[in-house]
């Protein structure tokens, strides 16, 4: 069943249960635009080659692997991107061990199956199904969190872009181009597994790397808006240069989103205050409540701070 049929009592379904959360925008293909409408509605600045390899990756209907440290990015910018591309809002699945099928396609409601049977009534469709019938994107969050099962289970779906569910004897094609694959991960969590040959293979892996001097200061200024009025340059520049040795010298490596967090609640600290200016003190104060993750970056930052 290829064609667009609203007959078919799952597709109905996901348009029942999914249809209210997807929001619809114009779909946006082309890089530049893309870059442009990123910073400016989303505030997210991301470096163009990020861009460019996505969307070629999507031309080809080929699904990308975001990998690279946290907070640097990847789970917004790839849930916007998705957004973008489909023009309608992407699903996002954040990956845990179970993980399974029955979670991200669809399972049955165990009282309605006991009483009228594994049929299509009792089936409830989960987000990976509702996203192919729907035509947008997904965001598989984290997906070195997931078991070897589930990623071979996305592997057929991915190379045949077709789901089935052997209990309804039912086949799910993808029908446009919205219906595009992003996953995340972060190589350097130690607690994590790796992934296999086979996935890797058809995986357009790109590697995320913490931003410029340059770009971080504009992230800060897109992020804090006017809440940078509390904050001088000088304790800006700070901010900027310890962050820079942490990321080199302490076991938690603080990412963008911490130094946002970071700087936000340095402003917010100082108006709390009724100060017209956040001072050195102030940063510091907030730099303890956002920066310190682990006993063991305890003497770095007394150092830096
Ligand atoms: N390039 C960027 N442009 C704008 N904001 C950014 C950027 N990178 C990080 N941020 C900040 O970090 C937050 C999002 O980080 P996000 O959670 O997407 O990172 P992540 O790489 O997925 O991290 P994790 O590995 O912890 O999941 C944003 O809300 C923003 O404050
Ligand atoms: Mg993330």
């Amino acid at each position: 069943m290829s064609e667009k049929n609203i007959e078919d009592p799952i597709v109905k379904k996901v348009h029942e249960i999914y249809g209210s959360v997807i929001k619809k925008r114009t779909p946006i293909r082309n890089p530049d635009l893309m870059l442009k409408v990123l910073r400016e509605e989303y505030k997210l600045v991301v470096k163009p080659y990020i861009v460019y390899l996505t969307v070629a990756a999507f031309m080809n209907s080929r699904p990308v692997l975001y990998e690279g440290p946290p907070g640097t990015g990847k789970t917004e910018i790839g849930e916007a991107i998705l957004t973008l591309w489909s023009g309608k809002s992407a699903f996002i699945l954040p990956c845990s061990e179970n993980y399974d099928e029955y979670r991200v396609i669809g399972d049955f409601h165990p009282a309605m199956a006991m009483a009228k049977g594994f049929n299509e009534e009792s089936f409830i469709p989960r987000p990976l199904l509702a996203a192919l019938i729907l035509d947008t994107g997904v965001l598989i969050d984290e997906i070195r969190r997931s078991n070897e099962d589930f990623q071979n289970l996305l592997l057929d779906i991915i190379d045949k872009r077709r789901i089935i569910i052997p209990e309804l004897k039912k086949v799910y094609v993808q029908r446009g181009h919205g219906f595009q694959i992003i996953f995340t991960s972060n190589p350097l969590d130690i607690a994590q597994s790796d992934l296999s040959d086979a996935f890797l293979r058809r995986v357009v892996r790109i590697e995320f790397k913490y931003p410029t001097i340059e770009e971080e200061i504009e992230i800060i200024k897109l992020r804090l808006g006017d809440l940078m009025n509390k904050i001088n340059d000088n304790l800006v520049m700070n901010a900027l240069k310890i962050i820079r040795v942490l990321r080199e010298k302490a076991i938690y490596k603080p990412g963008t989103a911490d130094l946002v967090s970071w700087l936000t609640l340095t402003a917010l600290l100082a108006e709390s205050k009724k100060k017209k200016k956040a001072s050195i003190e102030d940063l510091r104060e907030a730099g303890y409540a956002v920066l310190y993750k682990n006993t063991e970056d305890e003497e770095l930052l007394n150092e830096v701070l």
